[in-house]
């Protein structure tokens, strides 16, 4: 090794791991001096309790605790509960998730402890905090973090002794029916969204302009933050293809400083990581344009049975009949969700007539629930004018407390792609949904929540996406299921109940795993501990998404769980279990 060389590695030996952390006081005078009012401490979202638990701040807090909304909506907040603690020392701040107003949490000898929440918080304007930002870690070694919504499944955008650039009041959004990325020549209708824009928003905004965009489940999830830059499906993607098959152009601040435009003329290599790579990864997203679909009318099958009537058999029977027509339902452009005592497809694709055509199996199943007497059973179509109804009638309300839209407890995601292989014949059919069935848990009553989601891009037209490779893992290209399960404890569980939690619902889903070998799994949505993730994430894009890494983050100022060029040695994940 020639001197120089030596030197230059030493150097960034020093860099990484000597460079001594400044004392809380001179972190906070440095972050005020030069961030102004934009510089937020940490103030967990429970701390009012643990001051007085009959203070009207503490009520409030009881009386939200489990609303998506409000957690978004502030800087400390996340979505479930264990990404505010840490779980390796069991520091937390968190409420009875079941019963808020249980005093137990809060009393002694319960303190609130930050646990994993980012000391600081930056509330990012514009591409100058961000530049100024990076120049404060590189200075002072002290880990970034980003934070949009804080609805992230593997405690990505939360981290102990860290200062996290906070992009949730970036919330300009609007449309240019002919917009032309900067350096391009074509040009497609586009929604240009700050990086703060969440979906509730985004859809109404979508409704006023006669537009669809492609969203995920939940209001409050934001569209252009990790959403996008992982993958993003919805029950509109059979049709209009993963949130990244539709963004025309990212504007980001890169690790090196610079703020830059990458779309498929400039910065390709740049445009191809975000396009699935992953977020706080690459840089800090300002803003995206994402290609916009035209408004049509929503096609909409549910068939539904009350949780009273829960029987395994029934669900076989109902998760065997869709497998023998899915192939069929992906290609005309069905979307939706199934779980054991649900189907709920969704298109845009068909008339009211073809669609009712197309899903008569289903009707029928549900004409003979009702012929079996099975209560409360119904099936039916219906119809409605375009996304957004449809949207508040199903999925999350924006107020984020109803049904599934309640957030706060703790979480452990797992899942798994089902590409179109496993349905091709009667006995790939069979083995697929014994697997389900065996990953499902049931009848075991604290059996994980199941959710298949039918939402890959089975039905796109090249002509419907916007130019440019991504990055997603390519069984993402011909995934008909995304299988998602999630286990779930409270504030008082030990750590051995929590590893018992996420090696439960890991060790169901290695049934689906098991029979889809060559497949992969979705990001956002995966396993913490994911097996082998680089190749289940990216597949054969990974080697190139690491050198990608490497030009634009040398000094690996972003890293996180699992993610691309990360760092799994890095105090920064002392609190993982
Ligand atoms: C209730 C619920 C329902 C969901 N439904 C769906 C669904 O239907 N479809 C789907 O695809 N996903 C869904 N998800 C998963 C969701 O896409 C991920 O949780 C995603 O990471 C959220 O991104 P965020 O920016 O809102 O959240 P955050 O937790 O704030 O951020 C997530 C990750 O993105 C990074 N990041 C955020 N903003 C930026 C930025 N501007 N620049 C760089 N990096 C950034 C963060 O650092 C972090 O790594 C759901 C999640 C929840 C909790
Ligand atoms: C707690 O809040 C209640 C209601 O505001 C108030 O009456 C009480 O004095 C407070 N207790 C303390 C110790 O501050
Ligand atoms: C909305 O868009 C659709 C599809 O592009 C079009 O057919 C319809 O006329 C538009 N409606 C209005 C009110 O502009
Ligand atoms: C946790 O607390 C709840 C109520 O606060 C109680 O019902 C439950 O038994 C406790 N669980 C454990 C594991 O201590």
């Amino acid at each position: 090794m020639t001197a120089l060389l030596l030197l230059a590695s030493l150097a960034s030996v020093l860099a990484e791991d000597q460079v001594p952390l400044t004392a809380p006081t001179d972190i906070w005078t440095t972050l005020s001096t030069r961030f102004g009012d934009r510089a937020v401490k940490a103030a967990p979202f429970a701390e009012p309790c643990f001051t007085n638990i009959t203070s009207p701040e503490c009520l409030s807090v009881q009386e939200l605790y489990q609303n998506e909304k409000t957690r978004t909506a502030q800087a400390s907040g996340y979505t479930w509960g264990q990404w505010e603690t840490c779980q390796k020392t069991g520091a937390q701040c968190l409420l009875d998730f079941a019963v808020p107003t249980d005093p137990a949490a809060a009393s002694a000898p319960n303190t609130c402890e930050r646990g994993s929440i980012p000391d600081y918080f930056i509330d990012v304007r514009g591409p100058e905090d961000v530049i100024g930002a990076f120049e404060f870690s590189k200075e002072t070694g002290i880990p970034l973090v980003v934070k949009n919504t804080g609805h992230d499944f593997k405690g990505r955008s939360s981290g102990r002794n860290s200062v996290a650039l906070w992009t949730h009041n970036l919330k300009d959004i609007s449309y240019d029916p002919a917009f032309v990325a900067e350096g391009c020549t074509d040009a497609y209708p586009g929604v240009t969204a700050a990086a703060g824009v969440q979906f509730f928003e985004a859809f109404q905004f979508a409704e006023e302009h006669n537009i669809t965009l492609v969203g995920g489940s939940d209001a409050t999830v934001g569209l252009t933050g990790g959403f996008t830059m992982g993958g993003g499906h919805g029950v509109l993607s059979p049709v209009l293809g993963l949130g990244v098959d539709r963004v025309l152009q990212y504007k980001i601040v890169t690790p090196d400083g610079k703020y830059r435009t990458a779309n498929a003329c400039q910065n390709e290599d740049l445009f191809f990581a975000l396009r699935g790579g992953g977020g706080g990864t690459f840089g800090v997203v300002l803003e995206a344009t994402i290609l916009a679909g035209p408004a049509a009318p929503v096609q909409v099958l549910v068939l539904t049975w009350p949780p009273t009537a829960r029987s395994p058999a029934r669900t076989e029977a109902l998760w065997s009949l869709i497998s023998e027509h899915m192939i069929e339902w992906a290609d005309a452009g069905w979307g939706g969700y199934t779980m054991p005592e649900l189907a709920l497809f969704v298109t845009q694709r068909l008339s009211k007539e073809e669609a009712e055509k197309s899903m008569a199996p289903l009707l029928a199943f549900g004409e003979s629930l009702k012929a079996e007497g099975v209560e409360g059973a119904m099936a039916m179509t219906m119809e409605f004018p375009s996304f957004l109804p449809f949207f508040q009638s199903f999925m999350t309300d924006a107020g984020g407390n109803a049904g599934a839209g309640k957030v706060g407890y703790s979480v452990s995601l797992t899942s798994r792609l089902v590409r179109r292989s496993s349905f091709a014949t009667a006995a790939s059919r069979k083995e697929l949904v014994d697997a389900l069935m065996a990953a499902s848990g049931l009848p075991a009553p604290d059996a994980p929540l199941m959710i298949i989601q039918i939402t890959g891009p089975t039905a796109t037209r090249a002509g419907d996406l916007a130019p440019g490779r991504t990055s997603v893992t390519p069984a993402w290209r011909d995934a008909v299921y995304h299988v998602t399960s999630m286990g779930m404890w409270n504030w008082n569980a030990t750590k051995e109940d929590i590893t018992g939690v996420y090696d439960r619902t890991s060790r169901l889903m290695d049934h689906v795993r098991k029979v889809t070998p060559d497949s992969g799994a979705y990001l956002n949505e995966a396993d913490v501990y994911e097996p082998n993730h680089e190749v289940s994430f990216w597949g054969d894009h990974y080697p190139e998404l690491a050198t990608i890494k490497m030009k634009y983050d040398p000094d690996r100022l972003l890293d996180c769980w699992q993610c691309v060029g990360w760092n799994p040695d890095s105090e920064r994940y002392a609190c993982y279990l």
